[in-house]
């Protein structure tokens, strides 16, 4: 199932996925053979090996911020630009990103574990203080320290599995720091050394 943001969609490209789409529907339904997918603590300790930088997603909707905190955000497409993120069908931040006509990706550094905690978290105002953070050239929050943040407009929405994909169009791109990361290893924050 392929669906389309409201808001601002620009160069989207045609519709080639008729059959991808059959077969995405077929494993979303569970009919993907017995004994074929694995059991989902091997699935979960596997990933937690998998080291990932840390942003939060921010958007303005409603007047109202929002914000989130993802390890699945990736590079897709050099032309045009894109990026992309995976958001649970459960959050609750989730309807707020979607109503917005556009996102940022806010690009943790390695001092920010707290912050990343904090938008992750629930029952808080993730943006009262101590979260310092400012409308960005759209609107959407911007956190300050960030090492980079990227502003983006919807592109494309696929529901796959239990989340939804969500792919942006890169519209501006700024470099804050020196890009010394925060990361997300085996459900702790941790830093970034480089081989000398
Ligand atoms: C390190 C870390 C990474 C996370 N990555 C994602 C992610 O990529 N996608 C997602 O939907 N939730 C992710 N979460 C969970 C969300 O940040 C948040 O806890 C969840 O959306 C519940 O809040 P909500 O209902 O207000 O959205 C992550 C949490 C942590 C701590």
């Amino acid at each position: 199932m392929t669906e389309t943001v409201p808001g601002l969609l620009r160069g989207r490209p045609a519709d080639h996925g008729a059959d991808l789409r059959e077969g995405r529907a077929a494993r979303r339904s569970g009919d993907h053979g017995p004994g074929r997918s694995v059991d989902g603590g091997a699935f979960r300790r596997a990933l937690a090996v998998h080291a990932a930088g840390v942003v939060v997603i921010t958007a303005q909707s409603g007047g109202v911020p929002a914000g989130m905190t993802a390890t699945s955000f990736s590079s897709v497409s050099l032309d045009p630009p894109l990026v992309a993120f995976y958001v649970d069908q459960d959050s609750t931040t989730w309807p707020r990103l979607r109503a917005a006509d556009h996102f940022a990706v806010n690009i943790l550094g390695s001092d920010q574990a707290e912050l990343a905690a904090r938008f992750a978290g629930r029952g808080v105002d993730r943006f009262a203080a101590p979260t310092r953070w400012s409308p960005g050239p759209l609107g959407a929050p911007l956190l300050r320290d960030v090492s980079a943040h990227l502003v983006c407009l919807p592109y494309e929405t696929t529901a796959v599995g239990d989340h939804i994909l969500v792919v942006g169009l890169v519209a501006e791109a700024v470099v804050h720091g020196p890009g010394r990361p925060l990361l997300y290893h085996q459900g702790r924050f941790g830093r970034f050394i480089p081989h000398p």
